[in-house]
């Protein structure tokens, strides 16, 4: 459920209006007033200074701050979420000498990275939200490596093209424009079909002599449940598997309810493992969700009487269709004083699917919805993480919301640990189904990595020339 901002300035002053309600004769000795007419104010300019100065001052601070606090609770309450945290906003700990931000460049500068494996794995990944590609628009994408051109036709399809155009290297992304399926270059005027990639016009040249060799490279490209997603295979082999549609989306049962983005300094394969290790529920997300995402203070403050108490099991796909695909069954209580609450009860069901897409239903005391995540390295060891938040049509917003926030304070708990951590390539394990559970995560995953797929490589390396 969009509102627009006209809708929402309009609820807003009509809260006003009822908030001085109680002051209503104040109102008429206001619109008492105003028999000084726009006729009589066109004549007599002059007049509206008398005219202004019969309002009352209390009256006027009383219905601007009327105004402005309707616009905010109405922005609460109706329009969806939008948080963005990135990268050196949180997760680091400042020592009192250097803030979050110069403690993240800090950290990334020297922490020890571990023997990481491929850092670009095959599969599906959520590239940008399909509300942000707009028909006849170009957008440039810095992912997995690859600097790309990502178009929507005038007609709705989306396409996915290398940003730089063979003939002189210009960036199509910068300056490009869209011709019914064609993108073309700002520089010269090539045109380049979205779904080929071959060059379909050169305004200086016959188009029948064309050498083949001016082409980009396409890649297969989808969109489902509000996400552009683009195939990545590191052989340049053709999708096994896509995504699946959720119906109450696809429906229109389950409406949109807002988003998150964030930025997190760790190795892709990483951030899904978590789903796998069933031992840090309790420590990192056990403690109480208002105490904040401080690891090392969420246990030792006033919110101290209230847990959350997490179950999981994890479960790798079998049929052969569906390898690619882990699952994760959780339940959540929130106790107080010991105490089960009930209407903090959910029931999750999350399926890891491929390298870079979460999608997790759950089921509350409110009714029911989706969270979406889409994970896709914006570097070797940089990922964005989006989530969105799907409900019930008939659930207000405001509840979406809490359960967004709620979601989103969680990640950022584990985001504390993923930017500091070292990738542990031969952790020391238990003998326990806990850890046994990350053991085999790590074959699950493994499957998407290939013989050239792109490996971690030190800055320090790559400069050697
Ligand atoms: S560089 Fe693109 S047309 Fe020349
Ligand atoms: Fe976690």
């Amino acid at each position: 459920m969009t509102i627009s901002r006209t809708a929402l300035a309009a609820a807003a002053a009509a809260l006003a209006c009822t908030s001085v309600w109680v002051g209503r004769a104040t109102l008429r000795r206001i619109l008492g007033d105003a028999v000084v007419t726009a006729q009589e104010l066109w004549l007599r300019p002059e007049s509206l200074k008398t005219y202004v100065s019969g309002f009352c001052p209390w009256t006027c601070a009383v219905v601007l701050v009327a105004v402005v606090g309707g616009y905010f609770v109405c922005v609460l309450l109706f329009t969806p979420m939008d948080r963005v945290r990135l990268l050196g906003e949180l997760g680091y700990v400042p020592d009192g000498k250097v803030d979050m931000k110069e403690m993240s460049k800090l950290v990334q500068r020297r922490r020890q990275t571990g023997d990481v494996p491929p850092v670009y794995p095959n599969g599906w990944f959520g590239i940008l939200e399909s509300r942000s590609v707009t028909p006849g628009n170009v957008r440039g994408v810095s992912v997995l490596g690859l600097d790309l051109a990502v178009f929507r036709e005038t007609e709705g399809a989306v396409h996915v093209v290398d940003a730089y155009c063979p003939h002189q290297g210009a960036n199509m992304a910068v300056g490009g424009r869209v011709h019914g399926r064609c993108l073309e270059c700002p520089f010269h005027g090539w045109s380049f079909d979205g779904a080929t990639g071959k060059c379909s016009d050169i305004p200086y040249c016959d188009n029948n002599s064309i050498p083949s060799l001016a082409k980009v490279k396409s890649y297969p490209v989808l969109e489902r449940n509000g996400f552009v997603y683009m195939w990545y295979h590191a052989e340049g082999i053709e999708p096994s598997w896509t995504p699946p549609v959720i119906d109450e989306i696809h429906t229109g049962q389950w409406t949109w309810r807002g988003r998150t983005e964030h930025v997190v300094n760790a190795h892709i394969q990483e951030i899904p493992e978590n789903g796998a290790d069933v031992a840090h529920l309790k420590a990192v997300h056990g403690a109480c969700l208002l105490s904040g995402i401080d690891l090392g203070r969420v246990y030792d403050n006033c919110w101290s009487f209230s847990e959350h108490l997490w179950n999981a099991q994890w479960t790798p796909n079998s049929e052969p269709d569906e390898r690619h695909i882990a699952t994760i069954h959780l339940t959540h209580h929130l106790t107080a004083f010991g105490f089960r609450v009930s209407l903090f009860n959910m029931k999750v069901l999350a399926r890891q699917i491929g390298p870079g897409i979460v999608y997790l239903t759950f089921e509350t005391p409110f009714g029911r919805g989706a969270f979406l995540q889409a994970l896709t390295p914006v570097g070797p060891l940089m990922q964005r993480m989006v989530h969105h938040i799907y409900m019930e049509r008939r659930i207000p917003t405001i509840i979406a919301k809490f359960y967004l926030y709620g979601e989103a304070t969680m990640f950022e708990r584990d985001i504390m640990i993923w930017n500091n951590k070292r990738y542990a390539s031969k952790p020391v394990l238990v003998k326990s189904k806990e850890d046994a559970l990350v053991a085999q995560y790590r074959r699950w995953y493994s499957q998407f990595y290939s013989e050239h797929s792109p490996r971690f490589t030190l800055h320090k390396d790559t400069l050697d020339w």
